[in-house]
Order: C-alpha cells, then structure tokens, then sequence
C-alpha cells in the first residue's frame, strides 16, 4: 500500500458524526467502528485491520473517556499523541475513513453542571463526577462487571459500558471490534448489546503480542526496561497454566498457583488471577469446559491485564 495513503476525515462534533453515518448508509455503505482512547499501537491497528473485513468504512474513535477513571487513577498520564496516532491510521492497509474526536462527550451546556453528585449511591466516583459535569445516567451491567477488574476499579466498567453506549449512539455503525486483551470489557460490551437490543455486530479480536510476548498495551511504555522484563512473567505464567491444563490438570487451585507463583517469583504484584467460564465470567473450580485465566497485576505504577483462552 505505499504511497496510497489515505487522509482520514476528523469529525469533533457528535451531530456532525451522525450525519455523516446517516449520509454513507443512504449510499448502502456499511460502517464498522474501532473505539479507542488513542496512543495506539499495532494492537489497535490489527482491530482496524479486522474491521476492514466486516465493512466497506472503518472509524476509528480516539477520546478518553473520564468517566471510567477514579480520581486515584491515571487519567491526567494517560498518554496521548494525536498527531502520531493520525500518521499511524493512515499507514494502515486500506486505511480509515473517520477519525471520531470529541472534546467532551459530557458537556451538555451551561445548565448541565448544576449537580455532580448523581453517583447512583455509590461510594465509588469517577473523574468525571469529580469535575462536576451534571451527567447522571449510567450502563451497567450488573452481574458481568463484579468481580476481577471490577472489583479493583469499581466505576471502570460503568464507564466504559456507558461511553460505549454513547459512541454506538452517535457513530451508529453495523460493526464494532473491540480487542479480547480487555475480555471482561469485551464480554460486558457484548452482553449489553444483547440486552439492551443494539443492532450492532461486536467482534473479538485476539491478543497481540509484542515478540518478547507482552500483551501490547499503551500502559506499556510506562514500564522501565527492568519492569518490562518482570511484566513478562504474566504471558509466561499464562502460557504455564495452559500447557498444564492441556496435560491433564484441571484443578483451577493448582493451576492459578502456577500463575500466581511465576509472576510473584519475577516480583510482579499481584491484583487478581481468576480462572472463570469464557461466557457467564463464572469463578470456576475444575475445568470442565472452555475457560479463560485472567490476570492482572502491577510493576512498579503501571497496571498490567492480560489473559489466555484453555478450550478444552
Ligand atoms: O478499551 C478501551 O480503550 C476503552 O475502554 C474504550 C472501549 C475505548 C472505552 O473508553
């Protein structure tokens, strides 16, 4: 594809994104959208790349989404390169076709602000509460957010089922490709869309791996070179309790010591390691079908998820 590269159309506005939705679907186009929070990586460009096989247009959304932040979290490092993310989209084979920006999917206007305590009853707040905006109408999709990384970042999933819903209200597309590196957020989004009836086809792309193995992710470049080669206990750990399981041992007990072992012996620290059925997310004690370990752990201040499939 080189020297084909193609300029993608950057929309800000949420009403001009409908419009251009509505003005492609009445020229019988079909529209798949890749929500992100920018700073991508390949990861997200093979999401892109898998988008291109479901419909004729692709968007990308790049927008950081408050909401699924607590104050104590990293929202203000997040890390961000636009400029870099556009040359990126636009090196992709086939390219995109919009880039969704929004400044603030949470401003309403000047009466909007007036009260910023609408957290449900919750202890738990976000940056966006924090900041006052007013917005008060949550997604949440109760059983499938406890547990895991609900449980370490109780209003992530509220936000994210929430932004999501909102980005599928303004983009409307027939396709959505989220990556199963998130597999909590992926089988939250696509229970939601089951639920709450969305015409809306949710892909699950697998995991891309740098070559060392590290699940890619855009926390990663927080990782000094020493914390990088400890994180790379969690894909060995994983890779251990598969090939276990493979060979016969089906104690889930066992087989998260392996996990929980490896990544502690590399000096990782641990916030959950889960073995649970791939569909319900169901705590499981002995595997008796398709299953998923799910790991999340910190080195040194970056918090790292990642997570591997055992079909048995
Ligand atoms: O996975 C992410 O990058 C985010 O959680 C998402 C789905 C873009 C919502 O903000």
């Amino acid at each position: 594809m080189a020297g084909k590269e193609k300029q993608p159309k950057i929309i800000t506005d949420k009403n001009q994104m409908r419009t251009w939705t509505r003005a492609m679907r009445t020229q019988g186009k079909t529209i798949a959208l890749v929500p992100t929070m920018g700073f991508l990586h390949d990861g997200h460009l093979s999401l892109i790349q898998e988008a291109h096989k479901h419909t004729q247009l692709v968007v990308v959304s790049i927008y950081v989404n408050p909401s699924q932040f607590a104050p104590s979290e990293d929202l203000s490092t997040y890390p961000s390169d636009f400029e870099g993310d556009i040359r990126k989209l636009m090196a992709v084979p086939g390219g995109i076709d919009v880039v969704f920006h929004p400044h603030n999917l949470y401003d309403y206007g000047v009466e909007s602000a007036r009260d910023c305590a609408g957290n449900g009853g919750m202890a738990a707040v976000s940056c966006l509460e924090e900041s006052g905006s007013g917005h008060e109408t949550w997604v949440r999709v109760e059983r499938l957010e406890k547990g895991m990384c609900g449980s370490s970042r109780p209003v992530f999933f509220r936000g994210v089922a929430t932004v999501v819903t909102k980005l599928f209200n303004i983009v409307e597309p027939d396709v959505a490709v989220f990556g199963k590196k998130d597999y909590q957020q992926w089988r939250i989004i696509r229970r939601m869309v089951r639920d709450l009836d969305f015409s809306i086809n949710i892909v699950g792309f697998e995991i891309v791996r740098d070559a060392d193995g590290l699940a890619m992710s855009s926390r990663n470049v927080r990782l000094s070179p020493e914390e990088r080669l400890k994180a790379l206990s969690i894909n060995r750990s994983l890779s251990k309790a598969k090939s276990a399981a493979e060979r016969g041992e089906l104690n889930c007990k066992r087989l998260k010591n392996l996990v929980v072992d490896e990544v502690r012996e590399a000096g990782g620290e641990l916030d959950y390691a889960e073995i649970v059925e791939q569909e319900s997310l169901e705590v499981v004690e002995e595997i008796k079908s398709p299953v998923v370990i799910l790991i999340a752990a910190w080195f040194g201040e970056v918090r790292l998820i990642d997570n591997m499939e055992i079909n048995i």
